[in-house]
């Protein structure tokens, strides 16, 4: 069944029939649909634009396709040109004349709109709850690795010491900024388009903000124009997607790495990993690797969807049906990769002591030497220089500034004392890192608890 039939005077071809069609995507947006009509008829009901028995009528054939639907007693018909289509024709079906009314002051164009919206607001809300899943289990190991010295890298290289707590709290920080980019985006999401019609809004006396309410939008879209034609929360949650992809992304480059051989920083759990068909004695990182991968994905759908909308004239164009497998399948895939990489990283094996070791050799407390000059009151320029020169005899000499003898020492500056020692001790580098922010142990507990109370 078409819902435009009246002006033409032959069937379209089924070439044209099978192009145009969108059940196979919009299916998934059934409930919102329903509901949107659901409360679309009660607001009709109120303002008297159709009969209390019609409204009545119309919201419980609804409720039965929706509970029909759920429990698979009623299978969508793949025929149909979309899921509006289907809906209003299989309860006109049941309940004749009065589910002829339900389209009243009403266009698919708002329609689709509003089901998006709905759809997305649950989308942002399940991805959310994932992010805040993974928090928490970085927010418990920030607390007890706290004191786990490890060696923080710069163009990969060691650099500083810090803790492999407070590295799990780096990572911490940049899911918590995506949650307050998904509810930033929930914002302008929930905004109703219901009721803008085909573009031009309508001559009954409709009442926006009833539905909006009914369907729990804070407000409206105020303008019927741009209501029918604004894909930008699509766009927002996509680029929310991807950057949530890019923190994934890279995380999991650091998973990839620190299982390697060469560095043997942890060891995934058997559970989550992967075998050779030909190496038996492979053990591999796929979780990890898939979702660096499927970033490309993401992103693709992100440049899908901004590719779309960037020449399109109001009101609504056909164009703009292709909005949805693109978000969707950002969002499926951003869900399934924090599904697998949120028990990966639970239940890693962290191997502190290689983390410890890898940190002694690699001159990540040169800084602190310098520093110890300072304090005995050499400039740090010059104080830098020294302790470059000292670094240097201890790569010739195969030694480490712990355990450089202090005549050696003495003979790049008068100024080093016993008191070198305790300088250069990892420990000592990392527990007096407590400017804020720093990987201090007593800093990264509280910044623990404190991302724990946003969760
Ligand atoms: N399937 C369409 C879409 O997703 C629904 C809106 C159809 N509106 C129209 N004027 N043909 O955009």
């Amino acid at each position: 069944m078409k819902l435009w039939t009246g002006r033409f005077s032959k069937e379209a071809d089924k070439i044209t029939n099978d192009f145009n069609s969108s059940i196979g995507t919009d299916k998934r947006m059934y409930r919102e649909d329903i509901e949107g009509s659901i409360a679309h008829a009660e607001m009709l009901g109120i303002q008297g634009i159709i009969s209390p028995e019609d409204a009545d009528a119309i919201i419980g054939g609804l409720k039965q396709i929706k509970s029909e639907i759920d429990s698979g007693t009623l299978e969508i018909d793949m025929t149909a040109e979309d899921i509006h289509t289907f809906v209003e024709g299989e309860l006109t079906k049941r309940i004749g004349d009065a589910g002829k009314r339900l389209h009243t002051a009403r266009s698919r164009n708002d329609q689709v709109a509003l089901d998006i919206r709905l759809n997305l607001m649950k989308e942002c809300d399940e991805v959310d709850g994932l992010l805040r899943r993974l928090i928490g289990v970085l927010a418990d190991m920030g607390e007890k690795y706290a004191d786990a010295v490890m060696s923080g890298y710069t163009h990969l290289q060691r650099a500083q010491p810090v803790t492999f707590g407070h590295y799990m709290l780096a990572y911490a920080e940049m899911f918590l900024r995506d949650i307050e980019r998904l509810a930033d985006c929930k914002k302008r999401t929930a905004r109703s388009p219901l009721g803008c019609c085909a573009l031009a809004g309508t001559t009954y006396n409709t009442d926006r903000y009833k539905t909006a309410e009914l369907l729990g939008f804070s407000d409206i879209c105020h303008n019927s124009l741009d209501g029918v034609s604004d894909r930008d929360f699509i766009i927002e949650f996509s680029s929310c997607l991807s950057i949530i992809s890019v923190h994934l992304s890279r995380f999991s480059e650091e998973i990839i790495l620190w299982c390697s051989h060469e560095f043997k920083y942890i060891e995934l759990d058997d559970a989550f990993s992967t075998g050779s068909s030909i190496m038996p004695q492979k053990k591999n990182p796929d979780i990890a690797e898939l979702v660096r991968g499927k970033s490309g994905r993401v992103f693709g759908d992100n440049m899908n969807i901004l590719t779309v909308m960037k020449g399109i004239p109001l009101a609504y164009n056909k164009d703009m049906q292709e909005d949805k497998d693109c978000i969707f399948d950002a969002s499926d895939t951003v869900k399934a990769c924090l599904t697998a990489f949120i028990p990966m990283i639970e239940t890693m094996n962290v191997k502190t002591e290689n983390l410890r070791k890898a940190a002694a050799g690699g001159f990540i407390n040169a800084t602190d030497c310098a520093d110890y000059l300072v304090s005995k009151g050499i400039p740090f320029r010059d104080a830098y220089k020294i302790t470059g020169a000292l670094v240097a005899l201890c790569i010739e000499k195969n030694t480490t500034l712990e355990e450089l003898p202090l005549d050696e020492y003495k003979k790049l500056s008068e100024k080093f004392d016993e008191g070198v020692y305790e300088a250069v001790n990892l420990d000592r580098c990392v527990n007096s890192r407590t400017s804020a922010g720093g990987p201090a142990p007593e800093n990264v507990r509280a910044e623990a608890k404190r991302v724990k109370s946003l969760i």
